[in-house]
Parts: structure tokens; C-alpha cells; sequence
């Protein structure tokens, strides 16, 4: 993404904050996975977004109408001998000419320089909770300023949460971030089709997933979330990712995996049967989720609130199971006791973008939100049929679907970001195994 565009967004914030306001962001810390080895670095999304800067131990200062300088960013010195084992910094001086920042800081001075800009400021702006050493470190700073206690010390009258200014415009993505969207769309569909090509009998989950991490990596991709490869029973595990079964002819294969690319997300989901042909009871589930898939696609426009596609995919759903007698009553009974909750327990889906549930407020007070050009959404309807459910006849047991897209709100109406993918059945089956 160009700094043009971060720079946009640094604007656009602290139109937001205002003079007198000073908004503060700490970047995420780097995690120990075990010992000496740490997870892989991903720098917090609220901090990237305003930043574009990668790096760990850093902090992001805004401070509008600052007449030495609204953008601060503090940062790791260079150090040639740490760089010898880590990889390079890019360091105060770069982080000026390379990033935008009006002036830079070693992060080792921090404790002296900020406290005298949060001085300046009526507010601060911060997202408390989020990062909860950082919490009190700006606790901290702001203590101090009280207990100089010298007259004429000012401290800020007002901390105010950074997050919903910042989650706001996050909510609504720009050309550049649907662009990058698409990438990440593109090639997230490219590794189901491949999954789906090589899929067989015989194979392990694992093996699907192995699949899944070649294509994305050799884009140069990350996964934006742990693959969920689930086959049979573990198809009706929501959150399964253990991924070491092996899958047998028969069985459903749900598999809900995506990348992350330039820090956004995909999220996409296909089940189909392991060897190619679904059994009736598996394509009559199938079928069902599909029509709520399209039933919740098409209330995907704007003007339409937040709950309406999640609405329609429970009406689908509801009727579907009533139809094959895996569901009791009428339909208006069975959405008032929500007893579809047993086979449907998700809803339809959820923003997405640099997080997988992205951020953005569903109501605005108590009413749920309207759907407006430039929010990306994820349309999921599942129906899943516990293996031990004894009150329903055994041939529906075990049985997971979930359909998962990704779609764009537009100006008249949407647009899917993972249309490529095919979802109807016939096709499903016509790809499975096509490539083994
Ligand atoms: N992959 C997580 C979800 O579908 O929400
Ligand atoms: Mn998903
Ligand atoms: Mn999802």
C-alpha cells in the first residue's frame, strides 16, 4: 500500500481528534511461543493501519495542530549487532523520509518525550484494554505529569477511547484496500481449488492443509487464520484445527481457510464430499445452506440493516429443515424458540478486513447498522447435525456444512470477492479429486 495512503488515513483521524486532542498507539509486542522461539510478528492492526509500520516496539503519536510536528513516531534505534541476528531497522532517521512521520524518537527515550506532549493535551486518545502492559506504562506517564504537581504542570482533563474514531473508518475500505482484498481473495480461492483438485480417500487433514500453506506461501501469504480442515465428525466442530484425521470415502470434508494479504484478510469455507459424489442425505444439507447462502446474499444491499442477510439465512434454514423433518413446528415457532440453534448456532457472518472479524460497531445504539458501499462482510450460513444427535434417525448424523464468501457492499447492491469458487453442487463434485 503507498504511504500516500496512510498518510490519508492519518488525516482523516485527526480531523477526528481535533486540536487539544492527542491520540496514542502502541505497536503490538512481540510474543514468546516457547523458550527462545517467538510467534511470528504481526503488528497490531489499529497501529498498522495509521502507520504502515511493521516493526515491534514502537509507538505512533497524533497530535493535530502540534506546531513542531503532528506525527511522532518512536521507534528501535539501528543497531548493526542485533540487526546481525533479527534483520534490519529501519530506525528514527529512515522512519522520517520512508514512513511520513514529522519527527522520529528512539523508543528508549519515550519516557522522557512523551509525557511532555501529553502536557500539551486537553484529551487523549487511546484504546485502553487492548494492549494492557502498554495500559499502564500511559498510566504511568500521565501520573507522573500529576505528581510534578508544579505549578503550571497541566495534565489532560480526559482520556477518550481511541478505538471507535479508529474502528470507524476501518468499518468503510477504500480502493486500496479492496484491491488488496481482491489479491487476498484471489489467491485463497486458487488454494481451495487446488485443495479440492487433489482431494481423495485415504488422504490425511493435514494434507489438505499442506496444500493450502504451498499456494499461500508461494504468493508470498500468510494464512489470516488457522485452517480449519475438518472431515466427518469433525466437520461439525466450529472451531476444529487439530487437522490429523485421516479422511475416508464417505465422509464430508469442510474446510475454511484463507490468507492475509498487505495485512487483509480472506475468510472462505467449502465442504464436499471426500470422493467426489455426495450420499442424498449429505446433498439435501448441502442444499439447504446453499439457498441460505443466496437467500442472505441477496439482502447483501445497502439500505438493508446488519441482521437482514442473517434473517434470511435462518428463514432458508428453518424451512429447509423443517422440509426434511429435522426440525418440528411451525416456522414462526421455530424462529421464536430459535430451536434451528441446535443445527445453525453461528451467525451468517461478520465484517472482515485486516482482522478476520474485523472491527466496526453491528448497532448504532440500539439499532442494528445499515449496509453501506465499501464494508466487506462474510456470508456463512452452516447447518451442522451433532454425530451423537440421537434425536434425529442416524443417516443425518455427523453432517457439517458451512458456505462461507466474502462480499463487498457497492453502491447497488454487492459484490462477491470469492465468486470464482465454485459453490454449486454439481461443480463442487465435478472439482473433487479432478486433479489426484
Ligand atoms: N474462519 C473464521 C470464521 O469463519 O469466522
Ligand atoms: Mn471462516
Ligand atoms: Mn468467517
Amino acid at each position: 500500500m503507498k504511504p500516500a495512503e496512510f498518510g490519508k488515513r492519518r488525516r482523516q483521524l485527526m480531523r477526528m481528534i481535533g486540536r487539544g486532542g492527542v491520540g496514542v498507539l502502541p505497536a503490538a509486542p512481540a510474543r514468546v511461543r516457547s523458550r527462545d522461539v517467538e510467534y511470528p510478528y504481526r503488528q497490531d492492526s489499529d497501529f498498522y493501519y495509521v502507520t504502515g509500520f511493521a516493526e515491534p516496539e514502537a509507538i505512533a503519536v497524533l497530535a493535530p495542530g502540534r506546531p513542531t510536528g503532528e506525527y511522532i513516531l518512536f521507534c528501535r534505534e539501528r543497531d548493526p549487532e542485533r540487526e546481525t541476528w533479527d534483520g534490519a531497522r529501519t530506525g528514527p532517521e529512515q522512519a522520517v523520509a520512508l514512513f511520513g512521520a514529522d519527527d522520529a524518537f528512539p523508543i528508549g527515550d519515550v519516557d522522557e518525550i512523551l509525557p511532555g506532549i501529553l502536557e500539551q493535551a486537553e484529551r487523549v486518545y487511546y484504546s485502553m484494554g487492548a494492549h494492557p502492559e502498554f495500559d499502564a506504562r500511559l498510566i504511568g506517564w500521565v501520573t507522573t505529569l500529576r505528581h510534578r504537581g508544579s505549578p503550571g504542570t497541566h495534565t489532560p482533563d480526559e482520556f477518550i477511547a481511541l478505538d471507535h474514531l479508529l474502528h470507524d473508518l476501518r468499518l468503510y475500505k477504500s480502493r486500496a484496500e479492496t484491491a488488496a482484498m481482491r489479491r487476498a481473495a484471489a489467491v485463497t480461492v486458487a488454494a481451495h481449488r487446488r485443495a479440492m483438485a487433489c482431494c481423495r480417500p485415504g488422504l490425511y487433514e493435514y494434507e489438505i492443509e499442506a496444500e493450502f500453506l504451498h499456494e499461500f506461501h508461494r504468493h508470498g501469504m500468510r494464512p489470516a487464520y488457522l485452517p480449519i480442515v475438518g472431515s466427518g465428525p469433525n466437520a461439525c466442530v466450529l472451531h476444529y484445527s487439530t487437522n490429523g484425521r485421516q479422511m475416508r470415502a464417505g465422509d464430508l470434508l469442510l474446510v475454511d481457510a484463507g490468507c492475509e494479504h498487505d495485512f487483509y484478510a480472506a475468510d472462505v469455507t467449502r465442504t464436499y464430499p471426500v470422493s467426489g459424489r455426495f450420499s442424498a442425505e449429505q446433498r439435501a444439507i448441502y442444499e439447504i445452506v446453499l439457498e441460505a447462502h443466496a437467500a442472505a446474499l441477496q439482502a447483501v444491499v445497502p439500505g438493508n440493516h446488519w441482521d437482514q442477510p442473517h434473517d434470511a439465512a435462518v428463514a432458508a434454514i428453518a424451512r429447509g429443515l423443517r422440509r426434511l423433518g429435522l426440525l418440528d413446528g411451525t416456522l414462526a415457532t421455530i424462529r421464536r424458540t430459535a430451536s434451528y440453534r441446535r443445527f445453525f448456532m453461528h451467525r451468517t457472518g461478520h465484517w472482515l478486513g485486516m482482522d478476520v472479524h474485523d472491527v466496526g460497531d453491528y448497532k448504532v445504539g440500539e439499532q442494528w447498522r445499515m449496509l453501506e458501499p465499501g464494508m466487506v462482510l462474510t456470508v456463512e450460513p452452516g447447518i451442522y447435525i451433532p454425530p451423537g444427535d440421537r434425536s434425529v434417525p442416524a443417516r443425518w448424523r455427523g453432517i457439517g456444512v458451512r458456505i462461507e464468501d466474502d462480499v463487498l457492499v457497492t453502491p447497488t447492491g454487492h459484490e462477491v470477492l470469492t465468486q470464482s469458487l465454485p459453490r454449486d453442487p454439481d461443480a463442487v463434485e465435478a472439482l473433487v479429486g479432478s486433479g489426484a
